[in-house]
């Protein structure tokens, strides 16, 4: 049996529930990979915080730059947000030959390129299932099955807090009431959904960098949170909604990434969408995220689930770092392989799609 000694950035929602997970199902990976998985640091800005989750004296620590260089950590996680120090804890994590998972899509929208190609060098993993549309497979749908389908447009609802927000919306307006928008968005965050600062989820930033990285994995272009034109929900009315519903639509917030066939131009918006009832996008309801790819060859494809959390995304970020492990052993890592610059459509106001075909 070897070992996999793992340090973890962070011990919130995601990093507490991966620390659970990896407790409950080490000893199943062992019997069919060989392979022992161990909580071996974690590392949190405040050590007297009281925490709900299992862990053995002397794991906790307030040392994560020592936890990243530390030659007997095999493998990180970085489940703490936001662009620094994250990122330079990436950094040092792969120079000192660790493979990284990270559920952080703020930091990938904005340094991916950068972060990718240290990992290139490096020779190891950088993982980030998590990072887009939380419990979802997305990314390796896209990075692996579809890796060779001529993927033509992606469109998401890629924000577990806005549909949650706009489902409570809906119903109220249909149910003749009015929804009370800042009680739903406190819902969400006690739920665990929102970002820390949920700004980010309301105004579509969140959607846009999930939005970028789609591009990326799907087109293999760099492209980032700035090159993402985005509308948030913030200026969605009861009114709005009850016309929409009387039209036949629903409203959404959408990411969506397109690239024209042949020209080769991406474009990346996120905005409310009016969405046709019978539209399978249009049945995902509360905090559910759902992902409708469509391909020359494949067709349409729809991957549906919990895009928010800390279960559903620990479950996304311990199949990394079960992917990295056994990588490590194999002395084999993964690639997001060449990536070129993007040839932009620039988005604006008027050219946004607010009603969606079926
Ligand atoms: P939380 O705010 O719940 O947890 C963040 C954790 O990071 C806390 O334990 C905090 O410590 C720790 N931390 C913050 N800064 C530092 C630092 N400088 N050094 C050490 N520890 C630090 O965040 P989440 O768990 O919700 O999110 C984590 C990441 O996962 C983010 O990138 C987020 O975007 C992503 N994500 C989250 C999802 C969700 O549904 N929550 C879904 C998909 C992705 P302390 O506890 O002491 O404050
Ligand atoms: N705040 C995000 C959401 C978390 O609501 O979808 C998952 O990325």
């Amino acid at each position: 049996v070897q070992v996999i000694r793992i340090g973890v950035l962070g011990c919130g929602n995601v990093g507490a529930a991966l620390v659970d997970l990896v407790r409950t199902q080490a000893d199943t990976v062992e019997q069919r990979t060989g392979l022992r998985l161990e909580i071996a640091q974690v590392a949190v800005r405040n050590m007297s915080a009281q925490r709900d989750v299992d862990l053995a004296d002397g794991v906790l620590t307030r040392d994560a730059q020592s936890l990243v260089t530390d030659p007997n950590i095999d493998l990180v996680v970085e489940a703490i947000g936001g662009i620094e120090p994250a990122r330079g804890y990436i950094l040092d994590a792969l120079k000192h030959g660790k493979p990284v998972v990270t559920a952080n899509k703020e930091l990938l929208a904005n340094c991916g390129a950068e972060l990718y190609a240290a990992a290139d060098a490096a020779e190891r993993d950088l993982l980030f299932e998590a990072a887009v549309a939380g419990g979802i497979p997305i990314v390796r749908a896209l990075r692996e099955s579809l890796h060779g389908e001529p993927i033509t447009r992606v469109m998401g609802i890629i924000n577990g807090t806005t549909n949650f927000i706009l489902t409570k919306m809906t119903d109220a307006v249909l149910g003749g009431g009015d929804g009370d928008y800042a009680a739903t968005l406190a819902e969400a965050q006690a739920l665990g959904y929102a970002e820390r600062d949920p700004t980010a989820d309301v105004e579509g930033y969140d959607a846009g960098a999930k939005a970028a990285i789609i591009a990326t994995v799907a087109f293999g272009a760099k492209v980032v949170a700035g090159d993402v034109y985005h509308e948030g929900i913030s200026r969605v009315s009861g009114s709005e909604i009850s016309i929409a519903d009387r039209l036949g639509y629903c409203i959404k917030l959408l990411g969506i990434v397109e690239r024209d066939a042949e020209s080769h131009e991406v474009s990346v918006r996120v905005h409310p969408t009016m969405v046709p009832k019978e539209h399978p996008l249009a049945s995902v309801r509360d905090s559910f995220n759902a992902v409708f790819v469509e391909g020359d060859f494949a067709d349409s494809l729809m991957f549906f689930g919990r895009g928010a959390g800390g279960a559903p995304t620990a479950s996304a970020v311990f199949g990394d770092v079960l992917d990295a492990a056994i990588n490590l052993r194999r002395e084999t890592h993964g690639s997001l392989g060449v990536l070129h610059e993007a040839k932009l459509r620039p988005i604006d106001e008027t050219e946004a799609e607010y009603l969606l075909g079926l």
